[in-house]
Formats: structure tokens, sequence, C-alpha cells
């Protein structure tokens, strides 16, 4: 869970997701403030976390160890089903491509990644780039999820939902299932009565540098979406390090 986006003060659900236009208002605000925080602060933050830098305090190389756990969970679980080359993906909210970059790698048919920040998208295709990936099998775009359109074998969305109240991401979800023929894997920070208290009373996250609010969701709704999207859970686990808490669950079209 990434602990600098922490703000203990945020309310634990908003109004966003919901259909009145007081809600699609709020919404909108609470994704315009992700989309700012995430072309400046975020953007050098995250960057320097999902890299190899030296220059991160000790909660963020905690973050990093954690969100590596992540992504090899998914590389790994995807090389086991094989069949890669045949296989299409959408890689949504791809950050600096720390999952896509390593899947065309492993031998993806193709990788659609795009993610809301410009700035992430540059340094995505920057990388790319130096690790030699020829363009056409991974593609990067700037747009936000709610737009993307298409279908895809696998649609893959790693801690992006952290910055949405529940009810807007479940209907991430929803609109993700319905891009994937075949697998959605989703990750976000887990609902649990422990980690609730403790953000409540500040514990777990210091630091000066809270910048959005954090949410953590409850499972049963994120599958209850997928279900009613056709999906149902095929595998999962939970990624922790100090600071980061991450359930990634597969779903596979029923
Ligand atoms: C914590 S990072 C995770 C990046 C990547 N998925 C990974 O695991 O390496 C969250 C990313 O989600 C992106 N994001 C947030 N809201 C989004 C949205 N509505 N649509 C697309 N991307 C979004 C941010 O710009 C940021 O790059």
């Amino acid at each position: 869970m990434p602990a600098d986006l922490h703000d203990p003060n945020a309310p634990a659900a908003s109004g966003a997701g919901g259909g009145s236009g007081a809600a699609a208002a709020a919404k909108a605000a609470e994704k315009e403030e992700v989309k700012d925080y995430f072309e400046s602060t975020g953007f050098e933050r995250w960057n320097r976390i999902y890299s190899d830098s030296e220059s991160v305090n000790n909660v963020q190389r905690n973050i990093r160890i954690g969100h590596q756990k992540t992504v090899d969970a998914v590389l790994a679980w995807l090389e086991q089903q094989g069949d890669l080359a045949s296989r299409s993906f959408c890689d949504a909210g791809c950050g600096v491509g720390s999952l896509s970059i390593p899947l065309a790698q492993l031998g993806a048919g193709s990788v659609a990644a795009s993610d809301l920040s410009a700035a992430m998208v540059a340094e995505a295709g920057r990388r790319a780039a130096e690790a030699g990936i020829e363009a056409g099998r991974l593609s990067f775009s700037t747009s936000d999820l709610e737009s993307l359109e298409g279908r895809y074998d696998t649609v893959i969305c790693l801690d992006v939902f952290i910055h949405y109240p529940q009810a807007a991401a479940e209907e991430m979800v929803r609109h993700l299932a319905g891009l994937a023929e075949r697998q959605l894997i989703v990750s976000f920070a887990p609902y649990t009565p422990l980690l609730a208290l403790l953000k409540g009373i500040g514990q777990l996250f210091p630091g000066p540098s809270r910048t959005t609010r954090a949410y953590q969701l409850r499972e049963s709704g994120i599958t209850a979406a997928a279900a009613a999207a056709g999906f149902r859970p095929l595998q999962s686990s939970l990624n922790q390090a100090p600071f980061y808490y991450s359930q990634l669950i597969a779903y596979e079209r029923a």
C-alpha cells in the first residue's frame, strides 16, 4: 500500500461512482487530483520508487520491495499459464512500465499499456526503448482507464484502485472486465479492520507527504463487480512488505 498517499483525515468512501450530479462532480474532481499528482510530485516520487535509485527513504524502499512482489507474482502466473505469444494484454494504469516491459520481454504477443499521466507514459516509453523492446510488441498511450476501449485476452490493473473509493473502483472493475476476453488481474489495498484502525490513528504511515487520498477496498465488493461482468476468481496472493499491503487477484471468464 503506497504509504505517502495516505491522508488520515480522508473519508472511508465518498459518493464518487454514484449516479447523481454531485457524485459525478466529486468523481471527476478526485480523478483530476490524482492526475495532477502523477504529472508532478507523484511522478517524481513514484519514478524513483519504481527504479533502483538510491534516493529513497526506508518507507519508499519497502514499497518498492512489496510492489516488486506483486509484479513478480503476475509474471509467474502468466508464465505458468504459458502461450504468452498468442495473447494480447492491456496494462491499465501502467505507471513507468514495471509490468509491461518484463511482460513484453517474456514474449507476450502484444501489450497495450496506458496511464492517466503523460509523464508516466513518457518515462515508460523511455524505459522500453532503453530495454530494446521492439516497437509494435509494446505500445503506450495516455488515457484514463475509463476511456479504454477494445478487446484483449487479458486486462491487468495493478495498484491503481488505491486512489479511488469502493464504488468507483468497482465501476472500474466492471469496465475493465468488459475489455477482457479471458482474464482480468487486479491488485488493491484490501480493507481489514486492523489496517483500518492503524490507518485511523496514523501509525502505519508516518511522513509529511500525504498528497492524495488512499483507499482500502473490500475484496467482496471487487469480486462481486467482477462476477457481475461474468468473471470468477482463479488465483490470488497477498503481497506484503512494511508499508505495502496489496491483494492481487486473477479472475477468469466464467
Ligand atoms: C501506484 S502507480 C502503479 C503503476 C503500475 N500499475 C505499477 O504497478 O507499476 C498508480 C498509477 O495509476 C495511474 N492512474 C491513477 N488513476 C488512473 C486512471 N483513472 N486511469 C489510468 N491510470 C490511472 C497513475 O497515473 C499511476 O501511474
